[in-house]
């Protein structure tokens, strides 16, 4: 087989570059290694910046998410009892979207036309400095892709990164000494707006998927197990952490769902090795607080089919040669963003009374000062590409 790109992972960053491309007339063909079923069954991020909810539309997948997406115009910080919203609109005149990863993944699988192989086993990838090709097995049989480029589309433990030989790759990690215990419930959100809540026993979030459908995690340590959190002890702590209004107005009921995931900053550097690219978490992680992983993913993609785009309908290699330090340029932006967020409302063991009377000024801060609510407003709502 041949194809003018193949793209690896349908992940939101896969499908959406996948879906640019076929607009332009550009060849892909995405191999994945999951199944379509077990990749909408992953639940993931839940906020989409304006400029994610405007590649949807240009991705013409848009139409399900400006009938059921949410627009939030602000979010509610609280800490240790003290709240303050920042009002996203009043400062700046932007919002955000509330839509799962879940509804754009299915959106975007539904309006692509061109071929994914999902089920994918032993994905390699071979001669990106030459004349590429991608090779997988399907059935017992092992198939190759030949094309001009590769898209490196499949997340943190991929296959794309870890092709690349070391020596050519810088990275630059923070593991952080907690992760997110996650819950999924068919009960209303407790509040219209997000609630991103600080407290000496960690940090909660009250968030949502719908008007009936919402989702709540508490910081947990990293090595903790899912099976020590029933429901009902989940209920429990996530109402220590909230104030007493938000605790009162929580409605509990049986998960959907339940997980943890770990908290990392990553970023990979360069993000191009000759006719290979690297997107979305594939190339870079950050700690979900800040709501910008699925958004950076899109963003990335962005950059990145416009570049080929250019490539193929223009013969121009502009863009593809300055792929790298551009997106690099907005995720480092979104990583401090992130680290940001998340040292302000989490508990951090190590930092002790000292570093507790640091984060509540800070917090203080930022509810004393406009500037500060509005370096949060244009950070949370998404930086220009
Ligand atoms: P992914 O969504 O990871 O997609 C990569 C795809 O590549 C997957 O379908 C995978 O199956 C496939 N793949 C992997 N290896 C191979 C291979 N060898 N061959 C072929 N295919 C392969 N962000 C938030 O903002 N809020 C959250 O609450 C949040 N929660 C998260 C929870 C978890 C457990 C994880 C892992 C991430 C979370 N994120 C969250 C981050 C956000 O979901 C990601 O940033 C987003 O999914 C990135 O999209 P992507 O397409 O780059 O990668
Ligand atoms: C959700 C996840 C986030 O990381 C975040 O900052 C906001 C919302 C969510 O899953 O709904």
């Amino acid at each position: 087989m041949r194809s003018q790109v193949v793209i690896v992972g349908a992940g939101p960053a896969g499908l959406m570059l996948g879906r640019l491309l076929e607009l332009a007339g550009v060849e892909t063909v995405i191999v994945e290694r999951k199944s379509a079923e077990y990749v909408l069954g992953r639940i993931r991020a839940g906020v989409l910046e304006q400029g994610s909810m405007a590649l949807m539309d240009r991705a013409q997948a848009g139409r399900r998410m400006h009938e059921e997406g949410l627009i939030h115009q602000g979010v509610e910080l609280s800490f240790d009892g003290a709240s303050q919203r920042v009002d996203f609109e009043a400062l700046i005149g932007r919002h955000v979207m509330v839509y799962g990863q879940t509804e754009v993944t299915r959106d975007l699988m539904a309006a692509r036309q061109a071929t994914t192989i999902y089920e994918a086993g032993d994905v390699a990838l071979h001669d990106f400095d030459g004349k590429p090709s991608v090779t997988y097995v399907k059935d017992g049989v092992t198939q190759r892709i030949d094309c001009n480029f590769i898209a490196g589309c499949d997340g943190y433990h991929g296959v794309a990164r870890a092709s690349v030989p070391a020596a050519a790759l810088t990275t630059f990690e923070r593991v952080y000494p907690f992760g997110w215990l996650g819950v999924l419930v068919d009960r209303p959100p407790v509040a219209h707006e997000l609630i991103y809540a600080h407290h000496e026993r960690g940090f909660a979030l009250c968030s949502q998927r719908s008007p009936s459908r919402s989702r709540y995690y508490v910081q947990v340590p990293t090595d903790e197990r899912i099976e020590n959190w029933s429901d009902d002890r989940f209920w429990d702590e996530l109402r220590l952490r909230l104030n007493p209004a938000a605790a009162e107005a929580l409605k509990t009921g049986p998960s959907i769902e339940k997980s943890i995931a770990p908290l990392r900053s990553f970023v990979a550097e360069p993000l191009r090795f000759g006719r290979l690219f690297l997107a979305g978490d594939a190339a870079h992680i950050v700690p979900p607080t800040g709501a910008k992983g699925l958004n950076l993913a899109m963003s990335d993609v962005a950059v990145l089919a416009e570049a080929l785009i250019e490539h193929f309908v223009e013969r121009s290699d502009a863009g593809i040669d300055g792929y790298s330090s551009k997106v690099l340029d907005r995720i480092w932006k979104a990583e401090r963003f992130s680290w940001w967020m998340t040292s302000l409302l989490h508990t951090f063991p190590e930092t002790g009374a000292f570093g507790r009377r640091i984060q509540r000024a800070e917090f203080d801060y930022l509810a004393g000062s406009v500037a500060a609510q509005q370096s949060l407003a244009e950070n949370y709502t998404g930086l220009p590409l």
